[in-house]
């Protein structure tokens, strides 16, 4: 073991992990606010801090218990703010630390918790590390924090192995001097090298940064990166992969646990109730629980159960794995369906094939059918509130927004379209600035009628202000769902399988009776219960529930 990977291991030594008995997360609905598309309060046309205060109302009237926030740091957006350039810094375009400060104490008035992004895999090239360690020059100890090497090939003139950037072309660039640097995103993005002290003790510096101020956690992104294998080997990325995560001497590499149990201690260290959520794509779940091991995480997204689609046995069987995996290290599963990052549900669930799952999609796509992606998405939502466990609900979702599925390409601002050469449209499409106004310019999004990315007019019908009080819309689906989950505490519930085939799920939890029609003619429904919730207003016909339906009854 190098002296590195020592300081590794020899972190901090492991506090106990104080877990409250509350354990609030639990069973939270938390609410994923992406910054830049959520509220403008100054009109330049990107969202900010003070655009999310002025909606808490809002927010608490959708009985959530939390808010996540996308990346607000400084940053140079070349991955819209995961790409860091100052961890204890809010970007001008966002606000300020006091804008933070305000929006955390009046989240917090309304009893909502209040998450914030930690991106350790890599920072910005315009961090101040990197810039020294470029100015540095090769084999300095500025470099050592990040993942330089000397390249293959006779004058080192190819990069150092194979690996490939998740978003198009080689892992590796080439710096002036003839290193190559590692980034398994843009090469903006320089992987860190989590192997050095400085390193550990930076990120340990940040999140007390955080806690200091008031956050109650942390989602950390790309949690199954930071080690990589010491050797950096050639992958084979043709060999075959049972799973739907990232697999590679890159990913999910067994020493990165010792940096969650490390993280766990600093968040001990402020009274038990702070939390960390992994974004790790990682399979089988077998894999993923070991980020939610009670010395580590308390919760990761159980991404497998997104990428499932209108799928009644594949979702039964996610459903029991997710429950049964997380169950045995003691943590709850989360339910999530739609981020930042991929095809937003209402438009997946309306395409040809129902369980896709496109990167993106482009006008020369096939176009999603919006009513019947609705349909299944507004099912869906009465399926996973019902489920035990935690929920997540991305921005938009619940006003049933779909993807921009007809962007013009120079309005697209993702690194991942640029990098892949237009192959993969990238994840603008789910970004859209929400709509809050259905007569406004931008659809009220801000003061002005300017938008980063552009809105589709269909956007006006699905403002917050066309569904605010109109029985049977999106919106007041999801109070009325929320509301009932939490007042029944479905959340801490459990659950009771009396149906499940290819055509129907059919479940029980605290006493409401869950059914979704997976088929495609209408259902008969048990006897002698009262309905006290459906997925839209045509749900029940005639004592039948209709295809692409749900209800709640009791
Ligand atoms: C995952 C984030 O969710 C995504 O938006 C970002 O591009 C990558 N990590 C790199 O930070």
């Amino acid at each position: 073991m190098n002296s590195q990977s020592a300081a590794l291991s020899s972190a901090t030594p492991r506090l106990e992990s104080i877990r409250s008995p509350r354990q609030w997360w639990k069973d939270a609905v938390i609410y994923q606010i992406y910054p830049r598309s959520f509220a403008d309060s100054n009109g330049d046309g990107i969202g900010d801090l003070a655009g999310i205060t002025v909606h808490l109302d809002y927010l608490a009237g959708l009985s959530i218990d939390a808010i996540w926030l996308s990346p607000f740091y400084v940053s140079p957006q070349a991955d819209a703010g995961y790409d860091v350039a100052d961890y204890r810094q809010v970007d001008p375009l966002f606000g300020t630390l006091e804008d933070f400060d305000v929006m955390l104490a009046a989240a917090h008035a309304r009893d909502l918790r209040v998450i914030v992004d930690v991106v350790p895999n890599h920072t910005s090239t315009a961090h101040d590390w990197f810039a020294a360690a470029l100015a540095a020059g090769a084999g300095s100890p500025a470099r050592a924090r990040y993942i330089f090497r000397d390249g293959a090939g006779e004058s080192g003139e190819n990069p150092p192995n194979n690996w490939q950037s998740l978003f198009g072309g080689p892992a590796w660039t080439r710096a002036a001097d003839g290193e190559w640097y590692l980034h398994l995103f843009d090469s903006s993005q320089p992987d860190l090298n989590w192997r050095h002290p400085d390193v550990l003790e930076e990120f340990d510096s940040i999140l007390r940064f955080w806690l200091d101020r008031g956050v109650d956690g942390f989602r950390v992104d790309v949690a199954h990166g930071l080690i990589k294998h010491d050797d950096l080997p050639d992958h084979d990325f043709d060999a075959p992969f049972e799973g739907t995560g990232n697999f590679g001497p890159m990913w999910d590499q067994d020493d990165v646990h010792a940096i969650y149990q490390r993280w766990n201690g600093v968040l001990a260290e402020y009274g038990g109730e702070r939390i960390m959520v992994a974004e790790a794509w990682v399979s089988p779940p077998e894999r993923l629980s070991r980020y939610v091991r009670a010395d580590e995480m308390q919760q990761a997204f159980n991404f497998e159960f997104m990428t499932v689609g209108w799928d009644a046995t594949g979702l039964r069987r996610s459903i029991d794995a997710a429950r049964a995996i997380t169950g045995e290290v003691g943590a709850t599963t989360t339910w999530v369906m739609s981020n930042h990052d991929v095809v937003r549900h209402v438009s997946r669930l309306g395409l040809p094939d129902p369980t896709s799952w496109p990167k993106g999609i482009s006008a020369s796509d096939a176009q999603p059918d919006y009513r019947l992606g609705l349909a299944r998405a507004r099912a869906m939502t009465l399926l996973v509130l019902a489920l035990p466990g935690s929920a997540y609900v991305f921005e938009g979702e619940e006003l049933g927004l779909p993807d921009h599925t007809t962007l013009r390409d120079e309005d697209r601002m993702d690194p991942g379209f640029f990098r892949s050469g237009g192959r993969d449209v990238g994840r603008d499409g789910c970004r859209i600035p929400l709509p809050w106004s259905g007569s406004e310019p931008g659809f009220g999004f801000g003061p002005t009628d300017k938008t980063w990315l552009p809105q589709p007019v269909e956007f006006g019908e699905l403002a917050v202000d066309r569904q605010d009080g109109v029985a049977g819309s999106t919106l007041e689906l999801y109070r009325a769902a929320l509301a009932l989950r939490r007042g029944r505490a479905l959340g801490a519930g459990d659950l009771t399988w009396h149906v499940s085939t290819p055509t129907v799920l059919h479940f029980s939890n605290s006493g409401v009776r869950v059914v979704v029609n997976f088929g495609h003619s209408p259902l008969p429904l048990p006897h002698g219960l009262e309905l006290i919730l459906s997925s839209g207003p045509g749900a029940v016909v005639a004592g039948g529930l209709q295809p692409n339906h749900a209800v709640w009854l009791v």
